[in-house]
């Protein structure tokens, strides 16, 4: 069996630009929610990465009709839905197939949906998500892989506080609530910018969301959604990660279709580490020819510092002048890529929540992995500030969220090529007869 690999030759500098694709964070809630519309939805922007894919597959085998319309529109119409049993071989890939659940809920009063896969960065428990559910009057058991959540009595407003600041939880309570009886009132709710485009969605389609961007939503339920068309917003992250790249490899770069409000803590951030950034209406150019400075770093729920830079950040402040200490302080333990980075010659130190990132003069290309998306990035930032050729393996995980990652990097003067080879365990196998 052949796998895909990165090859980065570092030492070039980027220049030129780029476009942001649809957020993926908001594009994997928002195509869930689609179960709860009761017609056609039009839906533009919509990032071309494997997560969509995904989960535009579980939602054919529920019997939605789903049409390509161009590039990145596309038409999902779940008004012939059959069942509501996620397979669990579709579903363990993604985490945001607990979407479904909520979605599920909330249209059929009936939901069984495999536990979430996702990303590899500790526990990642969906104990609010539950809480919020039970609140508005479902039964919810997890047996054998499955949760199973029913509300044979259908499901009555509530209030719910959350515990943790959750986006998931928050969208999910959002979705089982919409068409609920009653008022829903959602405290302590996350505020990142996909949680106001679910919302925005949803309201597009008929339902009475209000609040989505503060830590209170008010849903006020509705009998049913009609369809209708929306288009997802531009991907924080994505650009992000561009605006990471060009301050650590120096240069200069014009990122196209973003929103300069949703960037804000990392421009800032970015800022002090030397970039000179200039916002516009839809784009922001990033430039950087002085000194690399060193910064600290702690990663908050929206509007802080999004722990979703954070590997790309720490990857940026390898060849900084001086130490940084970054805190991740959303997830249990998302440093595993780190030791990656050690074996291109970074030297940083992890204790617990904390990693200390002392300056080096020099990083020399290595074979790496890419432990999930975010960290897969990262590599692919570090593998553009060293010398010589990194080997980055597992890009799958990183083209679940990033659309086209090495076409847009090569568009901007960077030395990285996609690559097939025999996978290793194969070659291996023939040496254990
Ligand atoms: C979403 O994950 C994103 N994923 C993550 O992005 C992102 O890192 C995270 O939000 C935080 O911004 C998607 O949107 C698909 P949480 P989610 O619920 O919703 C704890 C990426 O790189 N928690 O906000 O799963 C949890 O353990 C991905 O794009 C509970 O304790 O994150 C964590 O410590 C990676 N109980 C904290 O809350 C719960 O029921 C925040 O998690 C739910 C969460």
């Amino acid at each position: 069996m052949l796998v895909e690999k990165y090859s980065v030759c570092g030492g070039n500098r980027l220049y030129g630009e780029i476009n942001i694709s649809g957020a993926k964070n908001a594009a994997v809630a928002i195509i869930p929610a689609t179960v709860l519309v009761d017609g056609p939805c039009r839906i533009e922007n919509v990032p071309k990465i494997s997560d969509v894919t995904a989960l535009l597959t579980i939602m054919r085998e529920f019997g939605a009709n789903i049409k390509l319309i161009n590039d990145s529109t596309i038409e999902i119409d779940c008004s012939k839905i059959r069942n509501t049993k996620a397979p669990y071989e579709l579903i363990r890939k993604i985490r945001a197939s607990y979407y479904l659940i909520g979605a599920l809920l909330g249209r059929y009063r009936c939901a069984e949906v495999g536990m979430p896969g996702g990303c590899d960065f500790g526990v990642r428990p969906i104990d609010q998500h539950v809480k919020g559910f039970e609140s508005l009057g479902a039964k919810v058991d997890i047996k054998n892989g499955f949760i199973h959540a029913t509300a044979e009595n259908g499901l009555k407003g509530t209030n719910v506080y959350l515990d943790i600041v959750s986006v998931g939880a928050t969208i999910n309570i959002m979705l089982a609530s919409v068409l609920a009886s009653g008022q829903t009132i959602i405290e302590n709710a996350a505020k990142e910018p996909h949680i106001v485009d679910v919302a925005n969605f949803l309201n597009s389609m008929g339902a009475d969301v209000k609040g989505a961007g503060t830590d209170v939503i008010k849903v006020r339920g509705v009998p049913t959604l009609k369809g209708g068309s929306y288009a997802i917003i531009p991907d924080q992250i994505e650009a992000g990660t561009f605006m990471a790249a060009v301050t650590a490899t120096g240069g200069d770069i014009l990122i196209k279709n973003i929103i300069p409000k949703h960037l804000e803590c990392i421009t800032a951030k970015l800022s002090e580490m030397g970039a000179i950034i200039e916002e516009f209406d839809d784009s922001i150019r990033v430039r950087r020819d002085g000194a690399l400075n060193r910064v600290n770093i702690k990663t908050l729920p929206y509007p802080g510092f999004p722990t979703d830079m954070q590997p790309q950040l720490v990857a940026a402040l390898i060849l900084a002048n001086g130490t940084s200490i970054v805190t991740e302080s959303v997830w249990e333990n998302r440093y595993r890529y780190i030791d990656e980075l050690k074996r291109m010659g970074a030297k940083i130190q992890v204790d617990g929540k904390v990693a200390i990132i002392e300056g080096v003069q020099k990083l020399t290309g290595a074979p790496v992995r890419a432990w999930d998306l975010r960290a897969g990035a990262a590599m692919i930032i570090a593998g553009l500030t060293a010398h010589g050729y990194t080997e980055i393996e597992d890009v799958l995980h990183i083209e679940r969220g990033y659309e086209n990652i090495v076409e847009k990097f090569a568009s901007l003067g960077a030395d990285i090529k996609r690559f097939e080879c025999p996978d290793e365990e194969e070659i291996a196998e023939p040496l254990k007869a």
